[in-house]
């Protein structure tokens, strides 16, 4: 959605400033970016998004002032940051807990994409780079949970570079790379020290692109419908949206003040107060609530694919494919229609595969035993059918529910639609007098 530039500088340093680096005009022009005036709530988790990667950013950067990356070390330097440095204790749990926000916060974005088909032509680079982006934000994420050196750091590592085994030919080198020996070890916490650094700001780079990639065609908006009339159908980013996504900033740092101030380790797990000790495996090795999916997943694999491929392989091409498949989601749905408001099949099967993914959530939490194995690789079914069945298929036979001409015809519509409704009640039940 290009739009012509109305910046025009008002004294002369921004004149002078404006022919060499034209800054101001580059913020301007962002600001008053035309954006669908019909936007719901659901399209403010990108800003918090934004948000949560510089709280991720700035915390990160302190605990790294007071932080020590030696087996012998790492974890008595996590409690002298809780107990000894100023606002350690803040610093330390807005960290580990801006890491829950942060995928709450992508979870919401990425399903908003799924529900109105943000994904789908021209935005399919978009959606691809916001996929590179949560990736990195895993890898981000797993590479942190162990530099504390607790028993569920340890072991989580552990158990996870262990996968990469798996894969053929390659896999042990993979694995000796990753951990910089023959098990996860002193040069494996400082590898993930050094990667955990670095990643944030790739992230923060990429995220630099799919804003740049959006500001091509503009966002999407509930109906789906594209801009046909910029005067009639957007409003100024600025201070339309700037409003209404701070009001949203201001609500989800409630919710995050109210893990942070009043129960900061819920989202933990207490075996990460013992320090890593390579010779006592906890009973249960359990990852972060936000990987319990994925978890899920590679667990349900128990049996050999095809005579072919072993359980443990299996297990991993599930779990990375869980995620590939979301790069190729524009080329699988390929209905004409965007949003999911006018799809009802699509819709339903959508709520079907929110319900399910929490629900994986829910069985990687459980001890991998019987049921909840087989709920699991059923529940595993349906995610992978939903995407390679389920939507092309919709694609195809759905007969959608007829769309809006323009997004402002929508806008009106529901106005009148408001006003038509009668007055409500505000006698409070008083027999008012006749007129
Ligand atoms: C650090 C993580 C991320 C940041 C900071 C971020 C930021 C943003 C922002 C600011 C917007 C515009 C506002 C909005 O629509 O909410 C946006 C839109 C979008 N994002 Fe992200 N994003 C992130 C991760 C992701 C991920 C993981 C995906 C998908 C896998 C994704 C897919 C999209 C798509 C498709 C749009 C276009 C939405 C539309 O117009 O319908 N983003 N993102």
């Amino acid at each position: 959605m290009s739009h012509e530039s109305t910046y025009v500088p008002n004294s002369g340093f921004e004149r002078w400033l404006d022919k060499r680096l034209p800054l101001i005009r580059f913020g301007d022009d962002f600001m008053g970016f035309p954006t669908p005036k019909n936007l719901n709530y659901w399209y403010t988790f990108g800003g918090i998004l934004t948000l949560c990667l510089m709280i991720q950013i700035i915390t990160g950067v302190i605990l790294a002032m007071h932080y020590t990356a030696h087996e012998d070390y790492a974890f008595w330097s996590v409690e002298h940051i809780m107990r000894d440095v100023n606002f350690g204790h803040i610093i330390r749990y807005a960290h580990a807990n801006g890491a829950s926000m942060f995928f709450i916060a992508v979870y919401l974005h990425m399903f908003r994409g799924l529900y109105y088909g943000s994904y789908k032509e021209p935005r399919e680079i978009i959606w691809i780079l916001g996929v590179v982006i949560f990736l990195l934000m895993m890898g981000t994420a797993f590479m942190g949970y162990v530099l504390p050196w607790g028993q569920m750091s340890f072991w989580g590592a552990t158990v996870i570079t262990s996968l990469f085994g798996a894969i053929p030919v390659v896999g042990d080198s993979i694995k000796t790379l990753l951990w910089g020996g023959y098990s996860v070890d002193n040069p494996t916490l400082n590898r993930f020290y050094a990667l955990h650094y670095l990643l944030p700001f790739l992230i923060a780079g990429v995220v630099v692109l799919h804003i740049w990639a959006l500001h091509v065609p503009g966002n999407t908006n509930p109906t789906g419908v594209e801009i046909k009339n910029v005067k009639k159908d957007t409003v100024p980013f600025h201070p339309y949206y700037t409003v209404k996504d701070g009001f949203a900033v201001v609500l989800f740092l409630m919710l995050f003040a109210a893990f942070l101030f009043f129960m900061p380790n819920s989202l933990g797990h207490p075996d990460n107060y013992i320090e890593a000790n390579p010779l006592v495996t906890p009973a249960h090795i359990v990852p972060e609530w936000y990987f319990l999916p994925f978890y899920a997943m590679l667990r349900a694999i128990t049996f050999d694919i095809l005579w072919v491929i072993p359980a443990k392989l299996g297990g991993v091409l599930v779990m990375f494919g869980s995620i590939a498949i979301l790069f190729v989601l524009p080329w699988l749905d390929r209905s004409k229609v965007r949003s999911m408001r006018y799809r009802p099949w699509a819709k339903m099967w959508f709520f079907i595969f929110v319900v399910n993914a929490v629900f994986l959530g829910w069985l990687g939490g459980m001890p991998a035993e019987q049921p909840y194995i087989l709920l699991a690789q059923i529940a595993t079914l349906y995610y992978f059918a939903y995407f390679l069945v389920i939507l092309p298929i919709l694609s195809i036979v759905e007969t959608p529910k007829p769309l809006p001409k323009s997004i402002s015809e929508d806008v009106l519509a529901k106005k009148k639609a408001k006003k038509k409704k009668p007055a409500a009640d505000v006698s409070g039940g008083v027999a008012q007098p006749a007129e």
